[in-house]
């Protein structure tokens, strides 16, 4: 599925070849990814402005092999290495074939290096949203104000040095877009959503490299549909759902491959809905839309209460990993005996790009990627191939595959929910009080939002317990209870977020109401870190 270039042979040098002719055009542009957490979102965008991107492993592809390829245009993402300690593994002499080269962070800090400029670590590591300043005219900037938010994430920094171009600059970066002949570099992400002229700036990079002849945006939630009737043929799918929209997409993809009448599809897809570690309302979901008609009732649903054994494998448990790793444990184990007891040829599950990309995975290049978090549906080995329809999608594209298919829209709009559950919203040991303590939280803080109607304005909300404790006065009584951490982003698509700016009127209702109803609550905080550097989930 994530086919990546490493060697320029006939055979995929004609799969290229293959794939321009279906996409009716003459160029493309080679993708090295570096290892960072965005570089699908590059992906994401070449797609949408409809250029062919192929993506290559750095440590693989030499220049002989890009000379043949001939690919329009280069990038190079940016990637968690640093060019002074940690060099990144790349073919230099590829930045000397003349081709439009756009590197972006690391990317940006490779090329710069390689003419001579200095790129030590920056004293002030930059995260997060600052204005760019835009100089001069270059065509990379054009039709971008002098003026534009763009997002950082990085400690190198290229110096102003007479040999690259200052294209704009930021308070902490100087050199925050440059450019040498043919190569173009931003120290910055234009693709993330916070760099609001992103997309037009790999638009006018798309331009410079003469890539004019886009293709129209196909449909994908009917490609998929084909992928999976191909893949699927008469054979039997368990497909774990868990009452978000990702598995909701997955299983109505699947319905539709299946192409059986109600009757028959039954017999072929089964879901399964693990109970133990979800928020208050997430099997009432499940059972609305899958369970029984009007909505549900086309597939074989079970629910399988796995309390005890999530309590049993978490108890003891302190650290994070250890508890996801726990987690992944048990979530294996049940589906692997519903698999046996339904005689499933395949598991399918939601996993995005962003859990693949999170756990160190995603498109597997020979540079170095940093593993954020186990997710818990990365890395398992089953006993039957998976399916993973969205595994090259991100949040939002899901949630648009989904209106396509006609998921309802109830079921899409609910805020993201990690497989781990309230397993990495609560630190220290899971136990089962903390279980309780944590659902009755969760329970009025999503009420709250939804009856202030801002549950629809955030892309994600959510409530820790932490391990701090409180000293606590209620009535004549005295003692200690939690402290309660909430949280809520906005984001388009989980790789980035900021802390959403809720009223104050309302965190002190929540507020209020916790500390009132939860009697194991001693205190209610909210976080307010972005993601970089902080991530969405507090564990
Ligand atoms: P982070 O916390 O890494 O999360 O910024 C990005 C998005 O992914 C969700 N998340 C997970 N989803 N399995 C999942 O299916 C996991 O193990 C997992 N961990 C985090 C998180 O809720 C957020 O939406």
């Amino acid at each position: 599925m994530l086919r990546i270039f490493k060697k320029a042979t006939p055979e995929t040098l004609e799969e290229i070849a293959e794939e321009m002719r279906v996409r009716k055009t003459a160029k493309f542009v080679m993708l090295f990814s570096m290892g960072s957490q965005f570089d699908h979102l590059i992906v994401q965008q070449l797609a949408k402005l409809g250029a062919f991107c192929v993506v290559a492993d750095p440590s693989a592809v030499t220049a002989d092999d890009v000379k043949k390829a001939v690919p329009a245009g280069l990038i190079l993402s940016g990637g968690p290495a640093s060019v002074e300690t940690e060099p990144p593994p790349f073919d230099e002499n590829i930045f000397d074939l003349g081709i439009p080269t756009l590197g972006v962070c690391l990317g940006f800090q490779m090329w710069a290096k390689h003419i001579g400029a200095r790129v030590p670590q920056s004293s002030k590591r930059e995260f997060g949203v600052h204005d760019l300043t835009v100089v001069g005219s270059d065509p990379l900037f054009e039709g971008v104000p002098r003026k534009t938010p763009v997002l950082h994430s990085h400690g190198d920094a290229v110096l102003p040095d007479s040999v690259v171009t200052v294209l704009g600059s930021t308070e902490n970066a100087p050199v925050a877009a440059g450019r040498y002949k043919h190569l173009w570099g931003v120290q910055f992400h234009p693709e993330v959503t916070e760099t609001t002229e992103g997309t037009r700036m790999y638009d006018n990079f798309l331009k410079i490299c003469g890539i004019i002849d886009r293709f129209p945006a196909h449909n994908v939630a009917e490609q998929k549909i084909a992928e999976l009737k191909k893949q699927i043929a008469d054979k039997k799918v368990l497909i774990a759902l868990s009452g978000g929209s990702d598995s909701s997409v997955v299983a109505y993809l699947l319905k539709q491959a299946a192409d059986k009448n109600e009757r028959l599809t039954k017999s072929f897809i089964r879901g399964v809905y693990i109970r133990g570690i979800d928020r208050p309302d997430d099997e009432a979901y499940v059972q609305k839309y899958f369970g029984s008609p009007p909505a549900g009732g086309w597939i074989e649903l079970e629910i399988v209460d796995a309390t005890a054994l999530f309590l049993d494998a978490l108890r003891g448990k302190v650290a994070m990993r250890e508890k996801r790793l726990a987690m992944q444990s048990v979530y294996r184990d049940v589906l692997e005996e519903k698999i046996k007891e339904f005689g499933a040829d395949f598991i399918a599950q939601g996993t995005l790009y962003t859990d693949l990309r999170e756990s160190g995975a995603g498109h597997a290049t020979g540079a170095r990627v940093a593993e954020i978090k186990v997710h818990h549906n990365v890395g398992i080995s089953f006993s039957v191939p998976e399916l993973r329809p969205l595994e090259d999608q991100v949040k939002d594209s899901a949630r648009g595959i989904g209106r396509d298919l006609g998921v309802p829209e109830d079921l899409l709009v609910r805020h993201p929910f990690p497989g781990p559950g309230l397993v990495v919203r609560i630190e220290g040991e899971v136990t089962a009080e903390k279980l309780k303590t944590a659902r009755a939280v969760d329970g009025i803080y999503i009420e709250e939002l939804r009856a202030a109607k801002l549950y629809e304005t955030i892309w994600q909300a959510g409530a820790v317990i932490t391990l701090s404790e409180h000293t606590v006065s209620k009535g004549d009584d005295a003692g200690l209870g939690h402290v309660v951490a909430l949280w809520a982003v906005w984001s388009v698509n989980g790789f980035t977020a900021r802390a959403a700016q809720l009223p104050y009127e309302f965190l002190d209702r929540v507020s209020r109401r916790i500390t009132n109803e939860v009697r194991e609550v001693g205190a209610v905080v909210y976080r307010i870190s972005d993601k970089p550097p902080a991530t969405i989930e507090w564990g």
